[in-house]
């Protein structure tokens, strides 16, 4: 794969008080009543007849001279905020995908503060430019912008400053979720992932330790080990720290995150079909590689929490060597599990990280995982499921879903009801429920390694990825829940 976020760390983003000479595409705001930005040279009556009224998301392109003018919709200004923002200013990359140097006052439309206004403007051009360009051998080169520019007023121009380098490290993070998750299973083993880790560690102030089979064996991790049997390719298990900068220690918080790194789930013996799903579980490492990308945006964005990583990845392949079903794992906790289908292999490599996590007493810990099939039914492709033991976590876990623009939906973790579906005869656990609520009975099972540390579960079976072009997305891997875990560790 090509190198971390190399497609959007690769653009230079800038701020400045009037549009640079050099900009070819420049695009402006214009709300659904008030003033047309007379940059545009162009009335709202012109606009009109041209099938544009301003409306959220609607773009109209006018060439100017060698360059383009381009008119960005954002509906009502006094609705506009930081997510609308975001979507706009991806309507605009759209719109001018053809151009390499981009500049736009969008982030001075309606009253946005004026740092996350620049920071959304900058992540939705950004984002809306990934493409994943991996093995293609022709002309197509992906983006072909080299440049953006946050144009804003002169009050605003300090904030927007710092916004802009926030948005260009936020995107960076989701972009290199997205370009790890799209990557081939072959060019992206538990190995190759973990080596990604160590490269930008340094640099993204992080220590990383790197546990291979044999500490997985002498530590006990028995999910880890029994979802690797099948595979001829090693485990890996990544940790990673972020310490802040003393200051204020006493109050310093710490938040846990474990990223479930399937990164390729064939379902072991219990082998999955020839169908979609089984063609997408490349990305069964989405939340590992959410985790992943978090953490290196975190000295950037000078996040003031301690955050401890946990990046479980192995591949879950059926062999002579395979977990069998009725066989029974002893995790990191002590805790024993009988497997009776070897597809619910997330869990299993998840209690150990989540045990691990646990040991450290954190003040609240937070998994993200493309867990099950089941959430896709209950809550469709653009909305992960989101569980949890602590309700106060839970609605801070909302809040940065909102924040982000990256949708959640509560679902009950209902452990007096449903514990019991996954009683069992041999051990203190099967590792699947009966046919009923898969989401809830998973986070169940997560939440027996979870002590009594605050905890909640993100499921993202269904928003890992996209199924076309739109707004932020490009088809493919969405990278979702980079940008919802950096906001939830920089406001825990
Ligand atoms: N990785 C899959 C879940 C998944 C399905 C992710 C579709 C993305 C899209 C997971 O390991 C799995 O196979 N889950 C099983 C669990 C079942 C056997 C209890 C499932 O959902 O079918
Ligand atoms: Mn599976
Ligand atoms: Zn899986």
């Amino acid at each position: 794969m090509t190198d971390a976020s190399v497609v959007v760390r690769s653009v230079n983003v800038s701020t400045a008080k009037s549009v640079p000479a050099g900009a070819t595409a420049v695009g402006h705001p214009v709300g659904l009543k008030g003033a047309v930005p007379r940059q545009l040279g162009m009335s709202r009556a012109a606009l009109a007849e041209n099938g544009f009224d301003g409306k959220a998301g609607q773009t109209l392109a006018i060439p100017s001279g060698d360059g383009l003018l381009v008119a960005v919709g954002v509906g009502a200004t006094d609705e506009v905020d930081a997510n609308s923002l975001r979507k706009a200013a991806a309507a605009f990359a759209r719109a001018a995908s053809k151009h390499t140097h981009l500049a736009t006052t969008l982030a001075d439309a309606g009253d946005v503060d004026p740092a996350a206004a620049a920071s959304a403007v900058t992540e939705g051009v950004l984002l809306a430019s990934y493409r994943y360009v991996g093995l293609k051998t022709g002309d197509d080169v992906g983006s072909k912008l080299t440049d953006l520019t946050i144009v804003s007023g002169a009050k605003r121009a300090a904030a927007a400053d710092t916004g802009a380098k926030a948005g260009h490290a936020i995107a960076a993070a989701a972009s290199f979720a997205r370009e790890l998750a799209n990557t081939p299973p072959t060019y992206l083993n538990a190995v190759d992932i973990a080596d990604k880790a160590v490269a930008l560690a340094d640099e993204a102030g992080l220590t990383v330790e790197v546990f291979n089979k044999d500490d997985l064996l002498a530590m006990g991790c028995g999910g880890m080990i029994g979802v690797n049997r099948g595979s001829t390719e090693p485990p890996r298990m990544v940790k990673l720290t972020y310490s802040p900068k003393a200051a204020g220690k006493g109050k310093q918080k710490h938040l846990a995150m474990v990223g479930k790194g399937i990164m390729y789930d064939s379902g072991g013996i219990s082998i999955k079909g020839g169908d979609a799903f089984h063609q997408a579980m490349k990305m069964d490492m989405s939340g590992a590689a959410a985790v992943l990308s978090a953490m290196s945006a975190l000295k950037a964005l000078e996040c003031p929490t301690k955050v401890t990583a946990w990046l479980m990845c192995t591949d879950n392949m059926p062999s002579g060597s395979a977990l069998k079903l009725g066989d029974v794992l002893t995790m990191r906790n002590g805790k024993t599990v009988e497997v009776l289908n070897t597809d619910a292999e997330g869990r299993l490599v998840l209690a150990d990280g989540l045990s691990l996590a646990v040991e450290e007493q954190p003040d609240a810990i937070v998994d993200i995982a493309t867990l099950t099939g089941s959430v896709l039914s209950a809550l469709g492709p653009d909305i992960a499921g989101l569980l949890g033991t602590d309700q106060d976590f839970v609605d801070q876990v909302k809040a940065s879903s909102e924040s982000v623009d990256e949708p959640v939906w509560q679902l009950p973790l209902e452990r007096k009801r449903y514990r019991k579906m996954l009683d069992s005869p041999y051990a203190d656990m099967k590792n699947i429920g009966g046919p009923y609520a898969g989401t809830i009975t998973a986070s169940i099972f997560l939440s027996e390694f979870t002590g009594d540390v605050p905890y909640a579960h993100l499921d993202i079976a269904g928003p890992m990825k996209i199924d076309s072009d739109d707004g932020i997305y490009s088809k493919g891997a969405s990278g979702f829940g980079t940008r919802l875990l950096i906001d939830l560790a920089c406001n825990f």
